[in-house]
């Protein structure tokens, strides 16, 4: 972007003394002077730092008695935010959603139609097993075996899957199982771990930053270092990642599913594993998971999340599963035999054609197609807004967008959520992927500081329309030069509905 730099100061000219004057302000360099900031400080108790001020009690939220609220990171501020500013669900349309953190579920070119009915025979109003109906494990395992392990002398079974009523609630079953142990994840990564790993309060969470001059890359030597000075147990990872968009493949997930037979378990949270775009036509159809690289389902300690969610864009039936060892599974029953009791009946029925692998290949081809064509063009459109991506998503549909050229304080997420906000149009602040933000003294200091994540999930008019107000954000800032930027936000939520999920 190129805006205006401030002139060296001169008493002679009044305009460059007020200029520089801005340029002072502009240039805070704690969250204290940012009123974005200080807005998402004091929206919830939660949100202050630890160990920095004495935890505070909000007496209009704490009424009941030995009930803490867990904090409300991501989901719920984004959307407080963006009903303070007018969103609601009856005003959706008119607003761009590019925090949404799922895809859009309308027909496709050359995809199967999508699902319009469920069948709901007797059976299906009993309970189902707490490791969901047998012949959906069935299925699921012929998948994997189909796509990923062909010729390969170990090979799933049903005793190998457990179904679960969503991603969130399989990432609890296992975290509920996992002892005392250290627990490793990565900066950035998806917000709910935030939440997962604190509130299983056996494990011990640690935190590894990933590098963006590395492309956010897991190093796996330095892991393996880990592994042996911290004694990390087990390691967890999206991967394709959210919100970064990268993929560890190839040798390097082969390098990483083998610390499966020595000794740590590796849970992949693979949700977007056919969020990939290949650069060639004919590579279309492929997609990315760590069962290629795992020699005995049953030794080698790997655990897949993945479900109906993302891939095939059914994020309202919660119908997921893990898949991992039969002694996995069997712990994954028991914690789901209270933490949810199983995934709905019905749909889990309804599931078991969609995983055939025919129906799956040409699901695959049209969603590949299409998020590409969409990932080319919010690129193309950010490049024409000086907005170029560093690292562009080579999976997933996130961009992972650095704020850093832009002039201060339009360069910090929190902030150019708050402007986009004030366009109609939601995006995501990095400092959510930076698990457990609240915590941080400084949010200023965090890496996802000068981030924001725009998903390409929605469908393309809405994509437009968010890019169109960026853009007018942009407009503004340079012909106000900054004036109006970082304050006037609106802080009275008028209406409560339901949260926009912000994955
Ligand atoms: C990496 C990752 N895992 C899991 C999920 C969630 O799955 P579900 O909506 O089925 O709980 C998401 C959704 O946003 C995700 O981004």
């Amino acid at each position: 972007m190129h805006f205006h730099v401030p002139h060296p100061p001169s008493f002679s000219n009044f305009h460059h003394l007020v200029d520089q004057v801005r340029d002072v302000i502009k240039h805070y360099k704690t969250e204290k002077e940012s009123e974005a900031h200080q807005i998402f400080r004091n929206a919830a108790p939660s949100h202050q730092p630890k160990g920095f001020l004495p935890q505070t009690v909000n007496p209009d939220e704490e009424t009941v008695p030995g009930i803490e609220h867990p904090g409300s990171t991501g989901v719920i501020y984004c959307s407080d935010r963006a009903m303070a500013n007018g969103f609601s669900y009856t005003s959706s349309h008119e607003w761009a959603n590019l925090g949404q953190g799922a895809p859009e579920v309308g027909p496709l070119d050359g995809a199967p139609p999508r699902p319009t009915s469920i069948p709901l025979p007797l059976d299906s109003l009993e309970y189902a097993p707490t490791t969901g109906v047998k012949a959906l494990r069935e299925a699921v395992a012929n998948l994997y075996n189909h796509t990923y392990r062909q010729g390969k002398a170990s090979q799933y079974t049903y005793e190998n899957v457990c179904i679960v009523p969503g991603g969130r609630s399989g990432l609890s079953r296992v975290a509920a199982v996992i002892g005392d142990v250290y627990t490793s994840y990565q900066v950035p990564d998806y917000t709910a771990y935030d939440q997962v790993l604190s509130a299983f309060r056996r494990l011990v969470p640690v935190p590894t930053a990933l590098d963006p001059k590395n492309k956010y890359k897991l190093d796996i030597a330095q892991t393996k270092k880990d592994i042996q000075t911290q004694g990390l147990a087990v390691i967890l990872a999206s991967n394709p990642r959210n919100p970064t968009g990268q993929v560890i493949k190839g040798h390097d997930l082969k390098e990483l599913v083998a610390l499966g037979r020595e000794g740590t378990t590796v849970i992949l949270d693979e949700f977007y594993s056919w969020y990939i775009y290949p650069k060639h036509d004919q590579d279309f159809g492929h997609s990315i998971s760590s069962a290629e690289y795992v020699e005995d389902v049953n030794q080698d300690s790997v655990v897949i999340i993945d479900g109906l969610t993302k891939n095939w864009r059914l994020p309202g039936w919660r119908v997921c599963w893990v898949i991992g060892p039969k002694n996995l599974i069997t712990a994954l029953s028991q914690s789901g035999s209270f933490l949810d009791g199983g995934a709905n009946h019905p749909l889990q029925l309804a599931a078991i054609p969609l995983l055939d692998p025919v129906h799956v290949r040409q699901e695959k081809i049209a969603l590949q197609k299409h998020f590409k064509a969409k990932r080319d063009h919010v690129l193309a459109r950010l490049k024409e807004l000086h907005l170029d991506v560093d690292i562009p998503p080579s999976s997933t549909f996130y961009v992972w967008l650095n704020l850093e050229k832009l002039p201060p304080p339009l360069n910090n997420g929190l902030t150019f959520f708050e402007e986009l906000l004030k366009e109609q149009t939601i995006v995501i602040p990095g400092i959510f992927f930076d698990i457990n933000p609240a915590h941080r003294r400084n949010l200023f200091n965090s890496p996802c500081h000068h981030f924001v994540r725009l998903s390409f999930g929605p469908p393309i008019e809405d994509l437009d329309k968010g890019l169109d107000a960026i853009g007018r954000v942009l407009k503004k800032a340079k012909m106000t030069r900054m004036k109006d930027i970082g304050q006037g936000y609106k802080t009275d939520v008028e209406e409560i509905s339901e949260p926009v999920q912000v994955q």
